[in-house]
């Protein structure tokens, strides 16, 4: 529940900086004037830091300048004094290799950014896929009271009147041209309707999933994430969010108090009843890490097996965030799973989130419905992956449940590129893709490459799926029968590295399990054999990934960071 406490002026933590009558303190309210501000902008007043990760390449956060406005308005009222800052805009559309190689660059800014400056209060502002994670994490390490403010989804795709859900039908026309069921002219019609306003992907695909993450958190105002981007309400609740940190901070709410094991619980349970990204399983086990909450790759799959999946959205399902926004959303769906989920926890408002959720109502049963009595992923072990894979079952062809092919192996995407399209290569609908050097080390930075290309050859002849295995990730709006994060990856001679062509893989999602078929003897001569292939990164931040990057199980976080003990307070002299 919320603390009763209420800080003085003289306790918050900017007064470090402004308050005292000293040449430093003098430096800093000296500055403050330079930028037209006066005592009255700060005197008594906490100061709120608006983190920004606007850019003109991520159209997902076209907004955020707005966006940040409306905070600024919420905050003045509330009697704060708001600081925009901008930080590293992650671009899932533009970054490459992966914006999930800057993961953790922008957790480290936001720490960085929060603890060193005289700041009382943070507001995130993110949506685009890595930038949720990447802010909340930052933010719990700077443990100081923070809100985080989801930037909505876009509005949905249209093209001849027929929806379109961003990535999803990407995947699905793409294999359609390449069948040559598909003109020149209406592939260029679909990429003018596919994303038709700001706003982040409107699938229930990473992003989506990672702000109803974090409103289940208890890190967004009830009802936030499920908010079109263009919707007047997001701007109400933008400057609601920026009335509540003032709040927070006076009453010295810190995210310790929020980001519990219960309420990673709780993230867990709303992740499988809406048959969440594949994603959000490696960042919840960072950000939980940053709390000082140990997740294991078992609790995913132990939620999974009792949680019912309730959400008919693409990948998945048919509907996109628009729809699930006026069927109720978030809230609705959650007061499904009530029993499901630790719902006396507190949030970032000052009311559990069982208050939050009481009496919310389905509007439309066919967008928020049970549609099965089981979450949408699951995680497998077996000789292929000892540390853990995962696969979302709820979005591949049944067929595969339990499935034994012949392999087909690629050492790398380059490889994969190159020959994936051979007519002459030997691969039938039952063999397995098997994509290696595609993990957080050997891609580098862990791609969404795993939702890997049906060869073109059985794409016409009407192939849709096949069982494909990878050390990589997959974008939220993917789909298919994607066995991913396999860990230990093949980079670091993990078993994925000794599977060579013809080899027969079996799995079998129902026992939770994926085995590479050949015996103990043969394994043991291959592992003698491997040899590592030199490291991408020489120097600089990718340096520092390679050699500080955690494997899938653990979260992809840098070591150095995975840990709970927030550091010092700066000196100021
Ligand atoms: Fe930004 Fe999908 S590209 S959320």
């Amino acid at each position: 529940m919320p603390s009763e406490t209420r800080l003085t002026p003289e306790q918050l933590r900017s007064y470090r900086w402004f308050g005292p009558n000293d040449l430093r303190s003098f430096g800093h309210r000296s500055r403050a004037r330079q930028m037209g501000l006066a005592p009255a902008d700060w005197q008594g007043k906490p100061v709120i830091a608006i983190l920004n990760t606007w850019s003109e390449l991520v159209p997902c956060h076209l907004h955020f300048k707005i966006l940040a406005e409306n905070v600024k308005r919420g905050v003045l009222q509330a009697g704060g004094m708001p600081v925009e800052i901008p930080v590293l805009a992650l671009s899932e559309t533009y970054m490459k290799p992966t914006a999930m190689l800057y993961r953790n660059l922008l957790a480290m800014e936001a720490e960085e950014v929060i603890r060193s400056q005289p700041i009382d209060g943070v507001v995130l502002l993110g949506g685009c896929d890595k930038t949720t994670p990447a802010l909340i994490m930052g933010a719990t390490s700077a443990g100081l009271p923070f809100i985080f403010v989801p930037g909505g989804p876009m509005l949905r795709g249209n093209w001849h009147g027929e929806t379109l859900g961003s990535g999803s039908d990407a995947w699905k026309y793409w294999d359609e041209k390449r069948a040559g069921k598909l003109s020149e002219d209406e592939w260029c019609e679909i990429e003018d309707g596919i994303a038709r306003s700001y706003g982040h992907c409107m699938t229930m695909g990473t992003a989506a999933t990672m702000t109803a993450i974090a409103e289940t958190l208890g890190l967004t105002l009830p009802g936030a994430s499920s908010i079109p981007a263009v919707d007047m309400a997001h701007w109400r609740m933008a400057a609601e969010s920026g009335r509540q940190i003032v709040g927070n901070v006076w009453r010295d709410q810190r995210p310790a108090e929020l980001l519990t094991a219960e309420a990673f619980h709780n993230a867990i349970v709303a992740d499988m009843a809406l048959g969440g990204s594949t994603n959000a399983i490696i960042h919840l086990i960072a950000m939980a890490g940053r709390a000082g909450v140990s997740l294991p790759l078992e609790k995913f799959d132990e939620v999974s097996r009792r949680t019912p999946r309730l959400a008919d959205l693409r990948p998945v399902g048919r509907f996109l965030m628009e729809d699930f926004y006026y069927a109720g959303g978030l809230r609705a769906l959650l007061a499904q799973v009530t029993d499901l989920l630790h719902a006396d926890v507190p949030t970032v408002n000052g009311k559990t989130l069982r208050a939050n959720i009481a009496g919310a109502q389905i509007h439309n049963a066919e967008v928020i419905r049970e549609l099965s009595d089981e979450g949408g992923t699951a995680i497998l072990r077996g000789n292929l992956a000892p540390r853990g894979a995962v696969i979302k079952h709820a979005a591949m062809e049944a067929r595969f449940m339990k499935h034994t092919g012949p392999a087909v192996v690629f050492r790398d995407y380059n490889d994969l590129a190159a020959r994936i399209d051979d007519p002459a290569l030997p691969v039938t609908p039952d063999s397995v893709i098997v994509l290696q050097s595609a993990g957080p080390i050997g891609a580098p930075g862990m791609p969404e490459w795993g939702m890997l290309p049906i060869p073109k050859k059985l794409v016409e002849q009407g192939v849709r799926d096949m069982v494909r295995i990878s050390d990589s990730r997959m974008s939220g709006t993917s789909y298919g029968a994607c066995v991913l994060h396999v860990a230990p990856e093949s980079a670091i001679g993990g078993p994925l590295a000794l599977v060579r062509d013809g080899d027969l893989i079996t799995l079998d999602v129902a026992a939770r399990r994926i085995d590479l078929m050949i015996s103990e003897d043969e394994f043991a001569a291959r592992k003698e054999a491997w040899k590592a292939r030199p490291p991408h990164g020489q120097r600089g931040y990718l340096s520092l990934f390679i050699n500080e990057t955690t494997q899938a199980d653990e979260g992809c976080d840098f070591r150095f960071l995975h840990h709970s003990a927030a550091d010092a307070e700066p000196e100021i002299h």
